[in-house]
């Protein structure tokens, strides 16, 4: 078992594109770390560097205790799982998963009981005579897994390894593999553009975007307090709503703390129709509805943000505001009619403020 601590980590391809552009973090010893980012923010080169798969241009990694900049990728005490699985065809389940420890001339009797243990933690004991084509595809992304383990790495990598699976797959496979990593305490880090995976599997959560980080926390303080509008954007589903407003308008919510234009920040799920006034400091929305999403056991409602409000109220130039689109999460399924006009109302402390680019979070 091992940290992992990046500092400073940079990477310019051949070409000239820095596609990683200087990157801290550390991952301790048995945690579950996720990487999350929109495609091409450079997620899977960061994890490739880890793994030596890819050199670093500048800065170090560190696992357990030792730089392993120069370290040869089979020497590095890694195991990794990839995104297409990447087992052999021709090989049954038990040769995919003894493979790589025959090759580093382990004995027999080990193999056996390495690969017996894992077969039986991810419950594919009875298919190690099978091919890879004999097998469903959460099955072959077990055997990927089986593969990792059997290696006893001192971290595991992950770079998507679910997203080749139907949606109801995903989700049994992601509380097993979080079962499983429990079960181990092997540090991971493991690579998703998928905020609920993310969420829901991270113990420490880094959220990239084009080769920064933009914000590393557990889960749901990243999701209490996101650091910048990309973050209060990525992570929730459906994302913030996020308001424009001068400096008038954010003394005029806000007091007089803060003297420069900003964006208000509020959740789906911290706005709900009503006709009574908010508590003191609360925020009213005029929306008129536009479209309606029944999703079973809660319901979208996507408005457009009409003049009046509070919000228009406070603007310096009223009316003026582009006509913004907002999307409430309401629970259960009923709904205003399309076309109706409501209020929605937000309690002060559910109310975000960031920097008007966006890339800070501002105290209120
Ligand atoms: N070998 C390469 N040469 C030049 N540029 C590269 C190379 N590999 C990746 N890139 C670029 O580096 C950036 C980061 O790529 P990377 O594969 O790390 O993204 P990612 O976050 O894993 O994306 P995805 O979610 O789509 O897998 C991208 O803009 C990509 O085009
Ligand atoms: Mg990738």
């Amino acid at each position: 078992m091992a940290n992992v601590v990046l500092r400073n980590v940079r990477k310019t391809y051949p070409g000239g594109f820095e596609a990683i552009k200087g990157v801290d973090f550390e991952v301790g010893d048995g945690q579950f770390c996720v990487l999350v980012g929109p495609s091409g923010c450079g997620k899977s080169t960061l994890l490739r560097m880890v793994a030596g798969l890819e050199t670093i241009t500048s800065g170090e990694i560190d696992i357990g205790g030792r730089v392993v900049n120069d370290v040869e990728p089979a020497d590095r005490d890694i195991a990794m799982v990839f995104q297409n699985y990447a087992l052999y065809p021709h090989m049954s389940v038990y040769n995919n998963m003894a493979y790589g420890l025959r090759n580093r001339g382990m004995a027999k009797p080990e193999i056996e009981a390495r690969v017996q243990e894992a077969a039986r933690i991810l419950e594919i004991g009875a298919m190690l005579d099978r091919k890879p084509r004999q097998l469903s595809g959460g099955q072959r992304q077990r055997v990927a897994m089986g593969r990792a383990i059997v290696r006893q790495p001192k971290v595991f990598l992950f770079d998507e390894p679910l997203s080749n699976l139907d949606a109801k797959l995903r989700v049994a496979m992601r509380v097993e593999i979080r079962k499983l990593q429990r079960r181990l305490s092997t540090t991971a880090i493991y690579v998703t553009h998928d905020q609920l995976e993310a969420m829901t599997l991270a113990d420490i959560l880094v959220v990239m975007n084009a080769g920064q980080v933009e914000q590393i926390g557990s889960p749901l303080d990243v999701y209490a307090k996101p650091a910048t509008t990309f973050v209060a954007s990525f992570i929730g589903a459906p994302p913030m709503n996020l308001i424009p407003l001068d400096a008038e308008g954010v003394r005029a919510r806000f007091g007089g703390a803060v003297t420069e234009a900003g964006v208000l920040g509020v959740r789906p799920e911290d706005l709900a129709i009503s006709s009574e006034p908010p508590a003191p400091g609360g925020l009213t929305l005029d929306l008129a509805v536009e479209a309606i999403e029944r999703v079973g056991p809660e319901t979208f409602v996507y408005g457009t943000r009409s003049p009046g409000g509070d919000l228009a109220a406070i603007s310096s130039k009223p009316g003026e505001l582009p006509p913004d689109e907002i999307i409430i999460r309401i629970p259960g399924q009923e709904a205003p009619a399309i076309g109706e006009r409501i209020s929605v109302v937000a309690l002060r402390h559910n109310l975000h403020l960031f920097s008007a680019d966006g890339r800070r979070r501002i105290a209120v």
